[in-house]
C-alpha cells in the first residue's frame, strides 16, 4: 500500500497566493471577443464582457500578465492610452490581426481591479526602447507632476496604479520573438531597462526572460543573463507548455518531472549567479507562461487563433504544474497559467455565451483551497520509466495548511485505483472531513458549448477521518482531500 506521511515540522515555506495567477495576451480572441468585447450583449459599459467576468471571478486568479507574450515585443503602450477613438488601428506583428488599442493600460488595470487580480505588465524588449520601458512605469506609478502621471491622470487615474511586477521583455531567446537577440545583447539591455524602471519607481520587482525552452544550451542563456544582472533583477521567468503528441498518457503524465527538473535546474542557476556575484537577496522565479499546448500550431500559421480544447487528461497536467507550485513555493515568485480566455486557454466564448473546458476545474480547486504554508510529505508508492524520465512515482502530491485546514492534493498518474495511508506525525484529525474528486473514465473527455458539464468536480463529505486513515485514489484522477486538525 502507497503511503503519505505528513509531518508539520518538514515545513517548505510560504505559499503565495500569487502562484495561482493567468495571462491576458492580445491573440487571438483572448482581449476582444473574449474579456473584452463592445457592443456584445453581454458587456457592461466599458465593453468587458460581464459573463466572462463572474466566470474569472470564479476561478479567481491572483495575478494577471499583459499584454503578451509575442504580442508584447511589438506594442507601443502609447498606443493604448488616451481617448478610443484616436488611438491607433495597428498591425498585430505576433499574431498578425488587427489591434484597435481600445483596451490598453487603463482598462487593463480597470480589470485587474474588477477581477481583484494583481497586475503583472510585460515590457516590449523587441521593437521597443529602454526609455518606453520607463516610461510606462512613470505613467503607472508616478505620483501627478511629470509629464506621464500627468498623462495617466488626465485619461481619468489621478491616483497611481501601482504596479509592482514588471517583465523585461518576452522570450527574447526565440528566433519567432519579434527582435530576438542573443543572450548578451539581451542581458545587456535587460539591465538597462530594469536600471531605469528602477529609478522611475524603486519599488517594483523586475522579471528578465529566461530561456523558455528544455535545449541543453538554455543554461547557456540563463548563466550569461544572471551573471550580467543578478544585481539588477529580482526575478527570472520559465515559460513551459506540455504536449501530448505520441498519445501516451504515462508519459504526459511524467510533464510532473520536466517541471521539477525545470525549476531546480533554474534554481541551480540562480544559486551559481548569486555565488559569483555576491548577490545576497533571493533572485525568485516567476513560472509566467504555464499549460497544456500543442494541438494548435501558433508559428506555422500567424492567422492562427490557438484555441486549444481540452480535454480530462490535459487538466489532470495543469494540476501537476500546479502541485509543483506549492511543493518549490519557497524559490517562485509567481504563476501565470496561459491563458485566460479563448487562446490556449480555461474559459472559451462564443457570442451567445461561454464554456469551462476541463482544466478551469484544478486551477479553481488550487486557487480556493490552497492553504498559506505548504509541507514536504514523504510520498512512498510505486513507479514507472518512461524513455526519457526513470522513476516517476506513481502519485504527484502536495500538502498544505490553512490554520487548522489541511488541503491534501493527490494526481494519481496511474490507470489503477491506489490505496494510500494518509499519516500525520503530529495532528489529531478530525473524524469529518470533505473530499472534491476530478474523475472521468473518458481520459479525452471535453466539455463542450454542446455538452458543457461533461466533465467537473464532485465533492462528498468523509467521515471515520483520523490521524492514520486509508483512502483509495481513483485512476488517472486529481482528488483534494480537506481535513481539520482538532485542538489538543
Ligand atoms: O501563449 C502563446 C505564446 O506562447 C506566447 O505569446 C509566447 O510567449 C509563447 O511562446
Amino acid at each position: 500500500m502507497n503511503s503519505i506521511s505528513i509531518d508539520s515540522e518538514r515545513r517548505i515555506g510560504d505559499v503565495s497566493p500569487l502562484l495561482f495567477g493567468s495571462f491576458i495576451e492580445h491573440l487571438g480572441r483572448c482581449v476582444y471577443g473574449g474579456i473584452y468585447q463592445e457592443k456584445s450583449p453581454f458587456s457592461d459599459a466599458q465593453g468587458f464582457r460581464t459573463d466572462v467576468l463572474a466566470a474569472v471571478r470564479e476561478l479567481a486568479p491572483t495575478i494577471l500578465r499583459w499584454p503578451g507574450g509575442n504580442f508584447v515585443s511589438g506594442y507601443h503602450w502609447m498606443d493604448g492610452v488616451g481617448p478610443k477613438e484616436l488611438r491607433p488601428c495597428v498591425k498585430n506583428i505576433a499574431w498578425g490581426s488587427c489591434e484597435p488599442n481600445h483596451f490598453g493600460t487603463d482598462e487593463y488595470i480597470d480589470y485587474c481591479r474588477l477581477t481583484d487580480a494583481e497586475p503583472f505588465i510585460c515590457t516590449n524588449m523587441g521593437t521597443g526602447t529602454i526609455e518606453e520601458a520607463r516610461n510606462w512605469v512613470e505613467y503607472c506609478n508616478a505620483p501627478t507632476g511629470t509629464y506621464f502621471a500627468d498623462l495617466r491622470a488626465k485619461h481619468g487615474h489621478e491616483q497611481p496604479f501601482g504596479v509592482k511586477y514588471w517583465g523585461i521583455g518576452n522570450e527574447m531567446n526565440g528566433p519567432w520573438q519579434i527582435g530576438q537577440l542573443d543572450a548578451l545583447d539581451y542581458a545587456k539591455k535587460a539591465r538597462e531597462a530594469a536600471k531605469l524602471m528602477k529609478w522611475a519607481d524603486p519599488s517594483i520587482r523586475t522579471i528578465v526572460a529566461g530561456d523558455c525552452t528544455d535545449d541543453p544550451c538554455c543554461v547557456d542563456w540563463d548563466r550569461t543573463l544572471l551573471d550580467y544582472m543578478a544585481h539588477e533583477t529580482d526575478c527570472i521567468s520559465i515559460h513551459m507548455y506540455a504536449r501530448n503528441w505520441e498519445n501516451n498518457f504515462a508519459q504526459f503524465m511524467a510533464t510532473s518531472q520536466r517541471i521539477a527538473h525545470k525549476i531546480n535546474l533554474t534554481n541551480a542557476l540562480i544559486d551559481t549567479a548569486m555565488h559569483k556575484t555576491g548577490k545576497k537577496e533571493r533572485i525568485k522565479i516567476c513560472f509566467d507562461e504555464w499549460n497544456v499546448f500543442y494541438r494548435e500550431d501558433s508559428t506555422a500559421n500567424r492567422g492562427n487563433l490557438i484555441e486549444e480544447r481540452y480535454n480530462f487528461e490535459d487538466a489532470l497536467v495543469c494540476a501537476e504544474f500546479l502541485n509543483a507550485f506549492v511543493n518549490h513555493c519557497d524559490t517562485l515568485e509567481t504563476a501565470n497559467q496561459s491563458a485566460l480566455v479563448n487562446a490556449v486557454a480555461t474559459i472559451r466564448t462564443r457570442e451567445d455565451g461561454l464554456l469551462l473546458q476541463t482544466t478551469f476545474y484544478p486551477f479553481y480547486l488550487f486557487s480556493h483551497f490552497v492553504g498559506k504554508e505548504a509541507f514536504d510529505a514523504l510520498v512512498q508508492c510505486g513507479s514507472y520509466d518512461t524513455p526519457i524520465y526513470e522513476g516517476v512515482p506513481d502519485l504527484d502530491v502536495s500538502v498544505s495548511r490553512n490554520g487548522r485546514d489541511w488541503s491534501v492534493f493527490v494526481v494519481n498518474k496511474t490507470q489503477l485505483p491506489q490505496s494510500t495511508s494518509i499519516r500525520f506525525f503530529h495532528e489529531q484529525i478530525a473524524p469529518v472531513g470533505e473530499v472534491y474528486e476530478f474523475y472521468h473514465d473518458d481520459m479525452k473527455a471535453e466539455n463542450t458549448f454542446e455538452q458543457p458539464n461533461v466533465v467537473g468536480l464532485q465533492k462528498r463529505s468523509l467521515s471515520g477521518l483520523s490521524s492514520c486513515f486509508s483512502y483509495e485514489f481513483p485512476p488517472h484522477s486529481l482528488t483534494l482531500l480537506r481535513l481539520e486538525e482538532i485542538v489538543q
